[in-house]
């Protein structure tokens, strides 16, 4: 069989698709409706994409398929693959040591081993779809040793590589033992992306300090072992966006604003509603929300009977420790203030365990007269910016924790420190209380911003210096 020839190839944990088995065990796919894919879907649409990416299923083995025209690459995972580099080394050692170690990191050998052998399939694969000259652009923290293994094997290709979520800084990052081969692994890159400044700066210190690469600015020089240079490649922030003309069209729909006022009618039609969506995730200060919110409650400013919060924890990496742990916390938190605060056929918690549609995630931003992110760390937080999308009528209130990549862009939100609840229960209060006039001063400021830069300004921006990166190689360069 022919080697398939496509010009850009992203390379991803996981497919854009999710399976879908009949009950004769066939399958079929749904598109995910994702920011990156939506963004992309043209341009792979028109060069010949291909995506590779894990299935979400142990074990199955699948012939790559044609998905609305972007070729999508299977990888197989087996439980082994999904226990070690999946929940352990991704979600266990790296998500909470690139997350100010909120939760304790755990470092196991094995897990690393399992890591590298999953990144060097990942990266075969992408080396099998690439046309000579292609373009490959890997996604995330998964994927940090792919972007050097497919430069080994494929010279000829562009390599853009992209990390969602914080980059942390050297004193937190040092304690990975394999610290050296994570930054080799990225360095295979032409450009390293970042969501902030502060991700890319903390990144070039790393560079700087623990490899014998030099930096001036964005650029670092990657020299052979006769300091002869290579290649120079650039680390640089670029911040990822929703696909907001999307969420804004869909909540002006009237099926949309039609179930945002029943939402509220089932609610009881409470004066206030808040609203917090997140993966169940312990980077989401769930606890701290909830915590501010309950005494906030007992401060006797709002009346409970009149105010309601709805918390949508979607469930998320579930067989990792810290997970199962937080939904236990979180649950009996949520318990404890429904059984002070609430009152027969009202919770003030209303709490949803579920993940939902974007129709359905569209009306709750729409009932939501206070959206709540009061995440401890978060790489951007596209939920923020969701709500703003979804506010044509230019009223609600955001509050946005400064610890997200979104407080650097969102300016008109109010913010809070999430770890001091009396700051935090006065930014509830005041949203709580806020002015039209004012909501709608923030919001349109908000809605400038979010509806201006989204995913696809994103993405053109991110492919467009990738391109800028290759084609201004020095001349002494010797590729
Ligand atoms: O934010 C990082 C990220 O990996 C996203 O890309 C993804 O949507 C989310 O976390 C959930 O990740 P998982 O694939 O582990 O369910």
């Amino acid at each position: 069989m022919a080697k398939p020839q496509h010009d850009l190839v992203v390379v991803a944990n996981r497919l854009p698709v999710d399976l879908r088995l009949g009950e004769d065990g066939s399958a079929t796919w749904k598109r995910a409706p994702g920011g990156l894919v939506t963004a992309l879907a043209p341009l792979m649409q028109s060069n010949e994409g291909a995506w590779v990416g894990w299935t979400g299923t142990a074990d199955l083995a699948i012939d790559p398929f044609d998905d609305d025209g972007i070729w999508m690459v299977p990888v197989s995972l087996s439980d082994k693959e999904i226990k070690e580099y999946y929940e352990g080394f991704s979600n266990d050692t790296l998500w909470p040591l690139y997350h100010d170690v909120i939760a304790a990191p755990a470092f196991h050998r094995e897990w690393w081993e399992t890591y590298k052998e999953v990144n060097e399939h990942f990266a075969s694969m992408a080396d099998y779809a690439a046309a000579e000259g292609a373009t490959v652009w890997i996604q995330d923290y998964q994927l940090q040793l792919v972007p050097q293994l497919l430069r080994a094997a494929r010279p000829d290709l562009r390599i853009g590589y992209f990390h969602h979520i914080p980059f942390p800084p050297l004193e937190i990052y040092s304690q990975l033992p394999w610290r050296k081969q994570v930054i080799e692994g990225l360095l295979g890159a032409d450009l390293v992306g970042f969501q902030r400044n502060g991700d890319a700066a903390n990144f070039l210190r790393c560079v700087r300090r623990l490899t014998d690469h030099t930096t001036s600015g964005q650029q670092i020089d990657i020299d052979d072992s006769e300091d002869r240079l290579v290649r120079r490649a650039r680390a640089a922030a670029f911040p990822i966006s929703i696909d907001s003309g999307r969420f804004n069209k869909l909540a002006k729909t009237p099926e949309v604003r039609a179930r945002a006022q029943a939402i509220r009618e089932e609610l009881g039609n409470p004066e206030c509603v808040l609203l917090g969506v997140d993966r169940l995730d312990y980077t989401k200060g769930i606890l701290h929300r909830i915590k501010a919110f309950g005494e906030v409650l007992q401060m006797e400013e709002i009346d409970p009977a009149k105010v309601t919060l709805i918390q949508v924890a979607s469930p998320s990496r579930e067989n990792v420790d810290a997970y199962q742990q937080l939904r236990e916390d979180v649950e009996i938190q949520v318990g404890r203030i429904n059984g002070e605060f609430g009152g027969i056929g009202h919770a003030v918690i209303n709490y949803l365990h579920h993940s939902y549609p974007m129709e359905e995630m569209a009306a709750l931003y729409l009932a939501a007269d206070v959206m709540l992110v009061t995440s401890l760390r978060d790489g951007m937080n596209l939920v923020a910016k969701e709500y703003v999308a979804a506010r044509s009528d230019d009223r609600g209130v955001l509050v946005l924790s400064e610890f997200t990549g979104a407080a650097e862009e969102l300016h008109g939100a109010l913010l809070i420190n999430p770890h001091d609840i009396e700051g935090t229960k006065a930014q509830i209060l005041k949203a709580v209380k806020m002015p039209v006039a004012e909501q709608r001063r923030r919001m349109r400021r908000l809605r400038r911003r979010v509806l201006t830069d989204d995913v696809a300004k994103w993405s053109n921006t991110y492919l467009a210096t990738l391109s800028d990166v290759v084609t201004s190689q020095p001349e002494r360069v010797d590729t």
